[in-house]
């Protein structure tokens, strides 16, 4: 509801406001009553109460929203973050009341953040687990015999774990600062070159593509080599079987990028930032055995934030997606 003061952008002018109203309200009583020639102390209280009803009326909502926030952040410190306060004054107090009711949105949103995180997680401690029990129950119960295939099911789930675990830590580790950040000059082609040597056989199935050698930014190396190895993993993962890959730097203006692109299905329409938040993973990625946690392209943009730099999806044409990481040139 708005309140007859709201226009108004400062207390001061608004108590200003109030004092002048005050003093023509007394004014008008006094000159009226001594042509009535009414005694001076009844005019004193006629003039004071009407005073006093005006700035009521005038007032009304000065201080409210200063009591409203006393009382929504005693709802907060209970864990209620849905209370919001009036913002509709221009002054002071107004201002408080909006970044008041911008920082409970924020609270609000890391709390739901915080919720999905915990009910993720153990979602996705609790499928590689369930199913290595019952796993080594049918080995114990004698149901399935302890052999090669049954063996390698049980450490394919392991190895899940342990990268969820391993993926997990990365990430809080990053969004702490626990880790210090200390860029150092970095030449490009070899973090790619490095990276792609990592990936064992697949490595053949990636075309790097670098017009200008020297291209260098500043960064950390464990950190740019965990971006690329997040990209390709994902490229290859989602490409057809024997299809290549590629991986392309280039500077543009002040800028250094760098491309992965795949012909595999790409992204649906909508896509393409929410593959960027934590645990989001793709219809395919979800039903699909060896589909990850969902964590890599979260780890990919918070490293690249730290850079300074961007990083997106887009479509590869005729098919396929193509991720852009921009980075500033050193
Ligand atoms: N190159 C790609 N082609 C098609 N879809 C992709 C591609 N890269 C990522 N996605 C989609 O984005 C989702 C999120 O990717 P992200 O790397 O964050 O998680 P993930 O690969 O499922 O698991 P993790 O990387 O943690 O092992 C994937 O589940 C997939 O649906
Ligand atoms: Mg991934």
């Amino acid at each position: 509801m708005r309140r007859p003061l709201d226009p108004l952008r400062s207390i001061k002018i608004k108590l200003g406001a109030v004092i002048v109203a005050a003093v023509a309200v007394t004014l008008v009583v006094f000159t009226i009553g001594v042509r009535f020639d009414i005694p001076t102390i009844v005019l004193g209280l006629i003039a004071g109460s009407l005073s006093l009803t005006m700035i009521q009326f005038l007032a009304r909502g000065m201080t409210s929203p200063l009591r409203e926030m006393a009382s929504a952040a005693a709802a907060m410190a209970e864990g209620d973050y849905s209370r919001r306060v009036t913002e509709t004054s221009r002054d002071e107090v107004g201002e408080l009341a909006r970044a008041f009711n911008l920082m409970a949105a924020e609270l609000s949103e890391t709390d739901r953040i915080r919720r999905d995180l915990v009910a993720n997680v153990s979602h996705d401690l609790r499928t590689p687990l369930s199913s290595l029990r019952a796993t080594l129950e049918n080995v114990i119960d004698g149901v399935t015999q302890p052999d090669q295939k049954s063996l390698a099911a049980m450490l394919a789930q392991v190895d899940r774990l342990g990268a969820l675990v391993t993926q997990l830590l990365e990430l809080s580790r990053l969004e702490s600062g626990s880790i210090p950040f200390e860029p150092v000059e970095l030449e490009l082609d070899s973090v790619i070159l490095a990276s792609v040597r990592e990936l064992g056989p697949d490595a053949e199935r990636v075309d790097v593509a670098m017009p200008r050698s020297n291209l260098r930014v500043n960064g950390d190396p464990e950190r740019m080599h965990r971006v690329l190895a997040n990209l390709l993993h994902n490229a290859l993962r989602h490409s057809p079987a024997q299809e290549h890959v590629s991986v392309k730097a280039s500077s543009q203006g002040n800028s250094v990028v760098i491309e992965v692109a795949d012909r595999g299905p790409g992204l649906d329409p909508g896509e393409e930032t929410k593959v960027f938040e934590r645990f989001y993973r793709g219809d395919s990625a979800r039903s699909g055995d060896e589909g990850g946690a969902g964590l890599g392209l979260a780890i990919a943009r918070w490293i690249v934030d730290l850079h300074g730099g961007s990083i997106r999806a887009e479509r590869n044409e005729p098919s396929g997606c193509r991720m852009v990481v921009t980075l500033p040139m050193t």
